[in-house]
């Protein structure tokens, strides 16, 4: 697919994989995106893709270029999911050099674990292919700590790695004049579930991008949509996402196996609504947590709830409360509610939980035992209002602010 003049997306849809990264519901599939470029003198290759597709990625790459007269193979990420194939193209391409930065080029190397040259690129540093040069930025810890972009300086083409990426398969429609809601939540779901902790050097990167002499006029990722008529549409959701400010609204999240943890969390959603601000609710065990994860980052207050389970919180919910971890979700505003029949002494562990996430709890922990009862319903809804009027002021006080 030709993006412009001697540029090509020669990337492979993933419609297969059910989880990304063995974690990630793909129920919209991914696409791992390549880049090839063709100067009058050399060429290069813009990453790979996963080496499950290697086979028809380099059928592809065929139709436009004997692998065999490959210059250069860049590679901005060394994730398997875009280095992956790199043995096998360099079984064909012998003559290529790798690029990489020193760490992408180390870290490649424990992977494959074949012969090749090596070019260590440092931040500015060019290569000229004839009337198509690139120019390496340094964008580390844009998911792993090697990772860098490579301009194009002659079409003003930004290959930006995993910044800017999103979830979903993009088929043969790879540019962004289909860019919808359901690609902007894949983005935003891809933000939350790979790139949030690294959100302050994402932010970064944008700064750098938007103070340097380097006019992006295309973005491409690699992953899903090449934004070619809007660039700034993805830019500005990535600088939204990456700002360290919220939307005012309560995220709700609970785990209920007969039905009484859900009253509680209904009622909560109830006092938040009066409120007049947004409550978002979650049945945890049936949840994508992405989802989950994608409605926290941009949420200021969070109420969990848990029935015990065993003696201890119901597993769905401390697996979420391990992925907040995970993600760095810090400096949010937490409310807690649950339901228990016999003993409920494993509500301090949820409380030791959330305290260990660096966020603040308020409010009465709502604790009903069996069916609630009009107080535990009306405590429920006061946790509502406090977290509601908890968000009002959290917004009020990082609008602006940069994580
Ligand atoms: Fe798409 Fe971090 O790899």
């Amino acid at each position: 697919m030709k993006i412009t003049d001697g540029v090509y997306w020669v990337g492979v849809n993933d419609t297969q994989t059910k989880l990304f990264e063995a974690l990630w519901s793909l129920s919209r599939g991914v696409s791992y995106n390549s880049y090839l470029v063709l100067g009058s003198e050399k060429n290069a290759l813009i990453d790979t893709v996963n080496e499950d597709f290697s086979e028809e990625y380099i059928r592809g790459l065929r139709r436009l270029i004997d692998l065999e007269d490959l210059d250069y193979l860049v590679l901005n990420h060394v994730e398997p999911d875009h280095a992956g194939s790199l043995s096998k193209v360099l079984s064909v391409a012998a003559k290529a050099s790798v690029v990489g930065t020193a760490n992408g080029i180390k870290f490649v190397r424990k992977y494959h674990r074949v012969l090749f040259n090596d070019i260590v690129v440092k931040n500015g540093a060019t290569i000229d292919l004839g009337g198509k040069t690139l120019r390496f930025i340094d964008t580390p810890c844009i998911h792993w700590p090697e990772t860098m972009c490579t301009y194009l300086a002659e079409d003003g083409i930004m290959f930006s790695g995993d910044l800017f990426g999103s979830f979903g398969a993009i088929g043969d429609q790879i540019f962004d004049d289909r860019f919808d809601e359901v690609f902007k939540n894949e983005a935003k779901r891809y933000f939350a579930a790979v790139l949030s902790p690294y959100a302050a050097s994402v932010n970064r990167a944008i700064k750098k991008f938007d103070t340097s002499d380097m006019p992006i006029r295309v973005i491409a990722p690699a992953h899903g949509l090449i934004y070619k008529e809007n660039p700034s549409i993805i830019k500005n959701l990535y600088a939204e996402l990456s700002s360290g400010r919220f939307e005012e609204k309560v995220v709700i999240v609970y785990g209920s196996m007969y039905g009484n943890t859900e009253t509680l969390a209904e009622a909560v959603a109830q006092g938040v609504r009066d409120r007049g601000v947004r409550g978002v609710i979650f049945n945890i065990t049936q949840s994508e947590p992405s989802e989950v994860l994608s409605e926290i980052w941009q949420a200021p207050a969070v109420a969990v709830g848990s029935p015990i389970y065993d003696s201890f919180i119901f597993p769905p919910v401390t697996n979420l409360l391990e992925l907040i971890k995970l993600k760095r979700i810090k400096q949010r505003v937490f409310g807690l509610f649950g339901n228990y029949t016999w003993s409920a002494a494993a509500f301090k562990q949820l409380q030791r939980s959330i305290q260990g996430l660096g966020s603040e709890i308020v409010g009465t922990f709502v604790k009903a035992q069996g069916s609630p009862v009009p107080s535990n319903i009306q405590e429920a809804e006061d946790l509502g209002n406090i977290l509601a009027d908890a968000a009002i002021q959290k917004v009020k006080e990082t609008s602006g602010s940069t994580p």
